[in-house]
Protein backbone atom coordinates (compact mmCIF):
# COMPACT_ATOMS: atom_id res chain seq x y z
CA UNK A 1 0.00 0.00 0.00
CA UNK A 2 1.69 3.08 -0.87
CA UNK A 3 1.54 6.23 1.63
CA UNK A 4 0.60 9.73 1.58
CA UNK A 5 3.65 11.87 0.82
CA UNK A 6 4.81 15.62 0.63
CA UNK A 7 7.43 17.05 -1.77
CA UNK A 8 8.63 20.79 -0.85
CA UNK A 9 11.13 22.87 -1.26
CA UNK A 10 14.28 22.17 1.21
CA UNK A 11 15.77 25.91 0.50
CA UNK A 12 14.29 29.16 -0.66
CA UNK A 13 12.02 27.72 -3.62
CA UNK A 14 12.82 27.07 -6.75
CA UNK A 15 14.00 23.67 -6.40
CA UNK A 16 12.05 21.63 -9.25
CA UNK A 17 9.23 20.80 -6.61
CA UNK A 18 6.37 20.71 -10.09
CA UNK A 19 8.89 18.42 -12.00
CA UNK A 20 8.60 16.20 -9.18
CA UNK A 21 5.38 16.19 -8.07
CA UNK A 22 4.25 15.94 -11.82
CA UNK A 23 6.70 12.82 -12.50
CA UNK A 24 5.31 10.87 -8.55
CA UNK A 25 1.48 12.31 -9.16
CA UNK A 26 0.74 9.29 -11.24
CA UNK A 27 1.22 7.09 -7.83
CA UNK A 28 -1.52 9.17 -6.63
CA UNK A 29 -5.33 10.41 -6.76
CA UNK A 30 -4.44 13.49 -5.42
CA UNK A 31 -2.06 16.31 -5.72
CA UNK A 32 -2.82 18.87 -3.28
CA UNK A 33 -1.68 22.77 -2.96
CA UNK A 34 -1.36 23.18 0.78
CA UNK A 35 -0.37 27.05 1.07
CA UNK A 36 0.99 30.44 -0.49
CA UNK A 37 -1.03 31.14 -4.21
CA UNK A 38 -0.18 32.65 -7.37
CA UNK A 39 3.84 33.81 -6.11
CA UNK A 40 4.83 30.67 -7.12
CA UNK A 41 5.57 29.03 -10.54
CA UNK A 42 5.87 25.50 -10.44
CA UNK A 43 7.69 24.33 -14.24
CA UNK A 44 6.64 21.14 -15.86
CA UNK A 45 7.99 19.77 -19.34
CA UNK A 46 5.29 17.00 -20.72
CA UNK A 47 6.05 15.78 -24.07
CA UNK A 48 8.55 18.29 -24.60
CA UNK A 49 5.97 20.86 -23.90
CA UNK A 50 6.84 23.13 -21.54
CA UNK A 51 3.97 23.88 -18.76
CA UNK A 52 4.58 26.67 -15.96
CA UNK A 53 1.63 26.05 -13.15
CA UNK A 54 1.47 28.80 -10.53
CA UNK A 55 -2.19 27.93 -8.56
CA UNK A 56 -2.89 24.52 -10.24
CA UNK A 57 -0.98 21.53 -8.55
CA UNK A 58 1.20 19.94 -10.89
CA UNK A 59 -0.94 16.75 -11.35
CA UNK A 60 -0.09 14.77 -14.24
CA UNK A 61 -3.58 14.69 -15.67
CA UNK A 62 -2.79 12.30 -18.65
CA UNK A 63 -3.05 9.79 -15.94
CA UNK A 64 -6.88 9.42 -15.66
CA UNK A 65 -7.33 8.70 -11.83
CA UNK A 66 -5.30 12.22 -11.22
CA UNK A 67 -7.41 15.03 -9.35
CA UNK A 68 -5.86 18.67 -7.78
CA UNK A 69 -7.23 20.08 -5.09
CA UNK A 70 -6.50 23.76 -3.57
CA UNK A 71 -6.46 24.22 0.03
CA UNK A 72 -8.04 25.98 2.57
CA UNK A 73 -4.61 27.70 3.55
CA UNK A 74 -4.17 29.17 0.46
CA UNK A 75 -5.45 32.38 -1.26
CA UNK A 76 -6.61 32.30 -4.81
CA UNK A 77 -6.59 35.16 -7.58
CA UNK A 78 -9.37 33.70 -9.16
CA UNK A 79 -8.27 36.04 -12.26
CA UNK A 80 -5.31 33.89 -11.97
CA UNK A 81 -6.72 30.67 -11.77
CA UNK A 82 -8.85 30.87 -14.48
CA UNK A 83 -6.31 31.28 -16.68
CA UNK A 84 -4.55 28.28 -16.18
CA UNK A 85 -7.89 26.75 -15.86
CA UNK A 86 -8.27 28.43 -19.81
CA UNK A 87 -5.03 26.61 -20.76
CA UNK A 88 -6.19 22.84 -19.03
CA UNK A 89 -9.50 23.73 -21.05
CA UNK A 90 -8.15 23.66 -24.07
CA UNK A 91 -6.24 20.77 -23.76
CA UNK A 92 -8.95 18.81 -22.61
CA UNK A 93 -12.27 20.46 -21.81
CA UNK A 94 -13.23 17.83 -19.22
CA UNK A 95 -9.89 18.20 -17.38
CA UNK A 96 -10.98 21.39 -15.38
CA UNK A 97 -13.85 19.34 -13.88
CA UNK A 98 -10.89 17.38 -12.02
CA UNK A 99 -9.89 20.69 -10.54
CA UNK A 100 -11.29 21.24 -6.88
CA UNK A 101 -10.91 23.92 -4.61
CA UNK A 102 -11.66 24.42 -0.96
CA UNK A 103 -14.36 27.51 -0.76
CA UNK A 104 -12.91 28.58 2.53
CA UNK A 105 -9.64 29.45 0.48
CA UNK A 106 -9.37 33.26 1.03
CA UNK A 107 -9.31 35.47 -1.90
CA UNK A 108 -6.09 37.60 -3.47
CA UNK A 109 -8.06 40.93 -4.97
CA UNK A 110 -6.65 43.65 -6.81
CA UNK A 111 -6.48 45.69 -3.73
CA UNK A 112 -3.84 43.50 -2.28
CA UNK A 113 -1.87 43.46 -5.09
CA UNK A 114 -1.60 46.84 -5.61
CA UNK A 115 -1.02 47.14 -2.17
CA UNK A 116 2.00 44.82 -2.68
CA UNK A 117 3.45 47.24 -5.03
CA UNK A 118 3.08 50.25 -3.03
CA UNK A 119 4.64 48.79 0.01
CA UNK A 120 6.71 44.79 -0.40
CA UNK A 121 9.33 46.81 -2.67
CA UNK A 122 12.14 46.76 -0.10
CA UNK A 123 11.56 42.47 0.65
CA UNK A 124 11.88 41.86 -3.09
CA UNK A 125 8.06 40.24 -3.75
CA UNK A 126 6.50 38.31 -6.04
CA UNK A 127 3.77 41.59 -6.59
CA UNK A 128 1.32 38.67 -6.44
CA UNK A 129 -0.86 40.16 -3.32
CA UNK A 130 0.14 37.21 -1.01
CA UNK A 131 0.89 39.23 2.15
CA UNK A 132 -1.86 41.49 2.14
CA UNK A 133 -4.28 38.76 1.52
CA UNK A 134 -3.13 36.86 3.91
CA UNK A 135 -2.97 39.82 6.50
CA UNK A 136 -6.45 40.61 5.93
CA UNK A 137 -6.94 36.87 6.28
CA UNK A 138 -5.84 37.18 9.61
CA UNK A 139 -7.04 40.72 10.67
CA UNK A 140 -10.43 38.58 10.13
CA UNK A 141 -11.34 41.51 7.15
CA UNK A 142 -10.74 38.96 4.22
CA UNK A 143 -12.87 37.40 1.88
CA UNK A 144 -13.20 33.96 0.58
CA UNK A 145 -14.83 31.78 -2.12
CA UNK A 146 -17.49 30.67 0.04
CA UNK A 147 -18.94 34.00 0.62
CA UNK A 148 -18.92 34.36 -3.43
CA UNK A 149 -20.73 31.10 -3.10
CA UNK A 150 -23.35 31.97 -0.61
CA UNK A 151 -24.16 35.95 -1.90
CA UNK A 152 -24.75 37.77 -5.04
CA UNK A 153 -24.51 40.66 -2.86
CA UNK A 154 -23.01 43.83 -5.24
CA UNK A 155 -21.96 45.06 -1.60
CA UNK A 156 -19.32 42.41 -0.82
CA UNK A 157 -15.66 44.10 -1.66
CA UNK A 158 -14.96 41.89 -4.56
CA UNK A 159 -13.82 43.62 -8.23
CA UNK A 160 -15.90 42.73 -10.66
CA UNK A 161 -12.88 40.87 -13.13
CA UNK A 162 -12.97 38.42 -9.85
CA UNK A 163 -16.69 37.66 -9.77
CA UNK A 164 -16.50 37.09 -13.71
CA UNK A 165 -13.49 34.91 -13.23
CA UNK A 166 -15.34 32.75 -10.59
CA UNK A 167 -18.64 32.40 -13.07
CA UNK A 168 -15.77 31.06 -15.65
CA UNK A 169 -14.73 28.73 -13.35
CA UNK A 170 -18.41 27.36 -12.45
CA UNK A 171 -18.81 27.15 -15.64
CA UNK A 172 -15.96 25.27 -16.92
CA UNK A 173 -16.88 22.76 -14.30
CA UNK A 174 -14.13 23.28 -11.80
CA UNK A 175 -15.69 22.26 -8.13
CA UNK A 176 -15.69 24.25 -5.39
CA UNK A 177 -15.81 21.81 -2.22
CA UNK A 178 -14.43 21.73 1.00
CA UNK A 179 -12.37 19.33 3.28
CA UNK A 180 -15.24 17.27 4.63
CA UNK A 181 -17.72 16.90 1.77
CA UNK A 182 -14.71 15.09 0.01
CA UNK A 183 -13.34 13.74 3.54
CA UNK A 184 -14.19 9.99 2.57
CA UNK A 185 -12.56 10.24 -0.61
CA UNK A 186 -9.13 12.35 1.32
CA UNK A 187 -9.36 9.19 3.85
CA UNK A 188 -9.11 6.39 1.30
CA UNK A 189 -7.16 7.96 -1.70
CA UNK A 190 -3.78 8.19 -1.60
CA UNK A 191 -2.44 11.94 -1.18
CA UNK A 192 0.71 13.61 -2.79
CA UNK A 193 0.83 16.88 -0.14
CA UNK A 194 2.46 19.83 -3.08
CA UNK A 195 4.96 22.51 -0.93
CA UNK A 196 5.02 26.11 -2.63
CA UNK A 197 8.23 28.31 -2.25
CA UNK A 198 10.84 26.33 0.31
CA UNK A 199 10.87 25.73 4.03
CA UNK A 200 13.64 28.81 4.56
CA UNK A 201 10.81 31.54 3.23
CA UNK A 202 8.32 29.77 5.68
CA UNK A 203 6.59 32.61 7.74
CA UNK A 204 7.21 30.90 10.91
CA UNK A 205 10.47 29.79 10.60
CA UNK A 206 12.13 31.50 7.52
CA UNK A 207 14.48 34.04 7.39
CA UNK A 208 11.60 36.58 8.76
CA UNK A 209 10.89 38.91 7.12
CA UNK A 210 12.34 37.90 3.97
CA UNK A 211 9.76 35.40 3.95
CA UNK A 212 6.69 34.89 1.89
CA UNK A 213 3.32 34.82 4.18
CA UNK A 214 2.28 31.46 4.34
CA UNK A 215 3.93 27.84 5.59
CA UNK A 216 6.28 25.88 3.10
CA UNK A 217 6.89 23.53 5.80
CA UNK A 218 4.75 20.66 6.67
CA UNK A 219 2.40 22.70 8.92
CA UNK A 220 0.80 23.96 5.97
CA UNK A 221 -0.65 20.32 5.06
CA UNK A 222 -1.93 20.31 8.44
CA UNK A 223 -3.36 23.90 8.67
CA UNK A 224 -5.11 22.74 5.46
CA UNK A 225 -7.13 20.23 7.44
CA UNK A 226 -5.36 17.14 6.75
CA UNK A 227 -4.40 15.60 9.97
CA UNK A 228 -6.43 12.68 9.39
CA UNK A 229 -4.08 11.53 6.77
CA UNK A 230 -0.82 13.26 7.00
CA UNK A 231 2.33 12.00 4.58
CA UNK A 232 4.59 9.25 5.84
CA UNK A 233 7.76 10.50 3.62
CA UNK A 234 8.23 14.03 3.58
CA UNK A 235 11.07 14.89 0.67
CA UNK A 236 12.88 18.10 0.90
CA UNK A 237 13.89 19.18 -2.76
CA UNK A 238 17.00 20.77 -3.61
CA UNK A 239 19.34 21.82 -5.90
CA UNK A 240 22.97 20.25 -5.67
CA UNK A 241 23.93 24.61 -5.16
CA UNK A 242 21.60 27.05 -3.89
CA UNK A 243 19.55 29.85 -5.80
CA UNK A 244 17.26 32.69 -4.06
CA UNK A 245 15.21 35.53 -5.94
CA UNK A 246 14.49 38.77 -3.76
CA UNK A 247 16.29 40.05 -0.84
CA UNK A 248 17.31 38.76 2.18
CA UNK A 249 20.22 36.65 3.80
CA UNK A 250 22.53 34.09 1.41
CA UNK A 251 25.59 33.15 3.40
CA UNK A 252 26.77 30.98 0.39
CA UNK A 253 26.15 33.61 -2.39
CA UNK A 254 28.46 34.22 -5.07
CA UNK A 255 29.07 36.59 -8.08
CA UNK A 256 31.08 36.91 -10.77
CA UNK A 257 31.78 34.25 -13.93
CA UNK A 258 30.97 31.60 -11.30
CA UNK A 259 27.44 32.30 -10.32
CA UNK A 260 27.13 33.99 -14.38
CA UNK A 261 27.71 30.37 -15.72
CA UNK A 262 25.33 28.47 -12.95
CA UNK A 263 22.64 31.23 -13.71
CA UNK A 264 22.68 30.45 -17.93
CA UNK A 265 23.24 26.86 -17.92
CA UNK A 266 20.47 25.87 -15.12
CA UNK A 267 18.58 28.76 -16.70
CA UNK A 268 18.15 30.27 -13.16
CA UNK A 269 15.44 33.46 -14.02
CA UNK A 270 12.17 33.37 -11.84
CA UNK A 271 9.52 31.14 -13.27
CA UNK A 272 6.85 33.96 -12.10
CA UNK A 273 8.69 37.03 -12.16
CA UNK A 274 11.20 36.23 -15.00
CA UNK A 275 13.91 38.00 -12.48
CA UNK A 276 17.51 36.56 -12.40
CA UNK A 277 17.68 34.26 -9.50
CA UNK A 278 21.15 34.58 -7.12
CA UNK A 279 23.23 31.56 -6.91
CA UNK A 280 25.31 30.17 -4.39
CA UNK A 281 26.66 26.97 -3.42
CA UNK A 282 25.02 23.96 -1.45
CA UNK A 283 24.28 24.60 1.95
CA UNK A 284 24.52 22.36 4.53
CA UNK A 285 23.41 23.99 7.27
CA UNK A 286 20.30 25.54 5.98
CA UNK A 287 19.23 22.48 4.55
CA UNK A 288 19.72 20.75 7.82
CA UNK A 289 17.53 23.21 9.60
CA UNK A 290 14.96 23.23 6.71
CA UNK A 291 14.64 19.56 7.18
CA UNK A 292 14.29 20.26 11.12
CA UNK A 293 11.97 23.34 10.82
CA UNK A 294 9.69 21.56 7.70
CA UNK A 295 9.62 18.36 8.75
CA UNK A 296 11.46 17.18 5.66
CA UNK A 297 12.56 13.05 6.27
CA UNK A 298 14.00 12.39 2.51
CA UNK A 299 15.72 14.45 -0.01
CA UNK A 300 15.15 14.98 -3.74
CA UNK A 301 17.99 16.27 -4.91
CA UNK A 302 17.99 18.20 -8.41
CA UNK A 303 20.21 20.08 -10.91
CA UNK A 304 23.46 18.01 -10.77
CA UNK A 305 24.06 18.55 -14.62
CA UNK A 306 24.59 22.13 -14.23
CA UNK A 307 27.66 21.14 -11.81
CA UNK A 308 28.83 18.96 -15.09
CA UNK A 309 32.44 20.03 -15.71
CA UNK A 310 33.25 21.65 -12.20
CA UNK A 311 36.66 19.99 -10.90
CA UNK A 312 35.64 21.09 -7.54
CA UNK A 313 32.52 21.38 -5.96
CA UNK A 314 32.36 23.69 -3.16
CA UNK A 315 29.98 22.98 -0.35
CA UNK A 316 29.27 24.79 3.00
CA UNK A 317 29.45 22.32 5.63
CA UNK A 318 29.14 24.31 9.10
CA UNK A 319 28.99 28.44 9.53
CA UNK A 320 31.28 29.89 12.18
CA UNK A 321 28.53 29.67 14.72
CA UNK A 322 26.08 27.08 15.22
CA UNK A 323 22.20 27.52 14.05
CA UNK A 324 19.76 27.51 16.07
CA UNK A 325 17.16 30.05 15.38
CA UNK A 326 16.83 31.62 11.85
CA UNK A 327 18.58 35.26 12.96
CA UNK A 328 21.91 32.70 12.64
CA UNK A 329 21.86 33.10 8.52
CA UNK A 330 22.38 37.01 8.90
CA UNK A 331 26.05 37.90 9.16
CA UNK A 332 27.14 34.52 9.36
CA UNK A 333 30.86 33.11 7.65
CA UNK A 334 30.20 29.73 5.84
CA UNK A 335 32.93 27.22 6.23
CA UNK A 336 33.69 25.47 2.85
CA UNK A 337 34.84 21.53 1.82
CA UNK A 338 35.50 21.46 -1.64
CA UNK A 339 34.09 17.69 -3.20
CA UNK A 340 35.45 16.25 -6.19
CA UNK A 341 33.41 17.73 -9.03
CA UNK A 342 31.86 15.29 -12.01
CA UNK A 343 32.38 15.77 -15.73
CA UNK A 344 29.10 13.82 -16.83
CA UNK A 345 26.35 13.52 -14.04
CA UNK A 346 24.14 11.22 -16.32
CA UNK A 347 26.72 8.60 -15.15
CA UNK A 348 25.56 7.93 -11.95
CA UNK A 349 29.06 6.63 -10.34
CA UNK A 350 30.06 9.98 -11.20
CA UNK A 351 28.12 11.42 -8.53
CA UNK A 352 27.68 8.40 -5.90
CA UNK A 353 30.91 10.36 -3.80
CA UNK A 354 29.07 13.53 -3.48
CA UNK A 355 25.70 11.64 -3.14
CA UNK A 356 27.04 9.70 -0.17
CA UNK A 357 29.11 12.98 1.15
CA UNK A 358 25.50 15.24 1.38
CA UNK A 359 24.03 11.79 3.16
CA UNK A 360 26.33 11.91 5.88
CA UNK A 361 26.73 14.98 7.00
CA UNK A 362 22.89 16.26 6.57
CA UNK A 363 22.11 12.32 8.32
CA UNK A 364 18.84 11.90 5.45
CA UNK A 365 18.92 9.88 3.15
CA UNK A 366 18.81 11.33 -0.77
CA UNK A 367 15.91 9.15 -2.71
CA UNK A 368 15.67 10.64 -6.17
CA UNK A 369 18.20 12.68 -7.99
CA UNK A 370 17.88 14.75 -11.24
CA UNK A 371 20.28 15.16 -13.96
CA UNK A 372 17.94 17.26 -16.73
CA UNK A 373 14.29 17.55 -16.95
CA UNK A 374 13.48 14.44 -19.18
CA UNK A 375 12.44 11.62 -17.56
CA UNK A 376 15.64 9.48 -18.35
CA UNK A 377 17.40 11.74 -16.38
CA UNK A 378 15.95 11.18 -13.37
CA UNK A 379 17.18 8.55 -10.49
CA UNK A 380 15.97 6.76 -7.85
CA UNK A 381 18.15 5.44 -5.73
P1 LIG B 1 5.75 36.95 -1.84
O1 LIG B 1 5.50 35.51 -1.61
O2 LIG B 1 5.36 37.41 -3.22
O3 LIG B 1 5.18 37.81 -0.76
O4 LIG B 1 7.35 37.18 -1.78
C1 LIG B 1 8.12 37.03 -0.57
C2 LIG B 1 9.49 36.42 -0.88
O5 LIG B 1 9.32 35.07 -1.28
C3 LIG B 1 10.24 37.12 -2.03
O6 LIG B 1 11.63 37.06 -1.75
C4 LIG B 1 9.91 36.25 -3.24
O7 LIG B 1 10.88 36.36 -4.24
C5 LIG B 1 9.90 34.87 -2.59
N1 LIG B 1 9.05 33.89 -3.29
C6 LIG B 1 7.71 33.82 -3.27
N2 LIG B 1 7.27 32.77 -3.98
C7 LIG B 1 8.37 32.16 -4.44
C8 LIG B 1 8.57 30.97 -5.23
O8 LIG B 1 7.64 30.25 -5.60
N3 LIG B 1 9.87 30.65 -5.50
C9 LIG B 1 10.92 31.39 -5.04
N4 LIG B 1 10.79 32.48 -4.30
C10 LIG B 1 9.51 32.87 -4.01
Amino acid sequence: MISNIAILGAQAGDEAKGAWTNRLSKDYDWVIRFNGGNNAGHTIYRNGQKHVHHLMPSFNWEYNHTKAFLSSNMVIDLIALNSEINQLFKIDPELPKRVFVDPDAFLVLDKHIEEDKLKNGNLGTTNKGIGPAYTDKINRTGIRIRDLLLSNDRSLNVDGWSREAFKALLEKGVQFKGILELYNHFNQDRLLFEGAQGVLLDVNHGTYPYVSSSQSGVAGIYSSGFHFAPPKVVYGVTKCYTTKVGTGPFPTEIFGESANKIREIGKEYGATTGRPRRIGWLDLPALKYGALRGGITNWIMTKFDVLDGLAEVPVCTSYDKEVTCSEDFFNTKPQYVNFAGWTNSKDINLIQPFINNIQELTKINISYISCGVNEEDTFKL
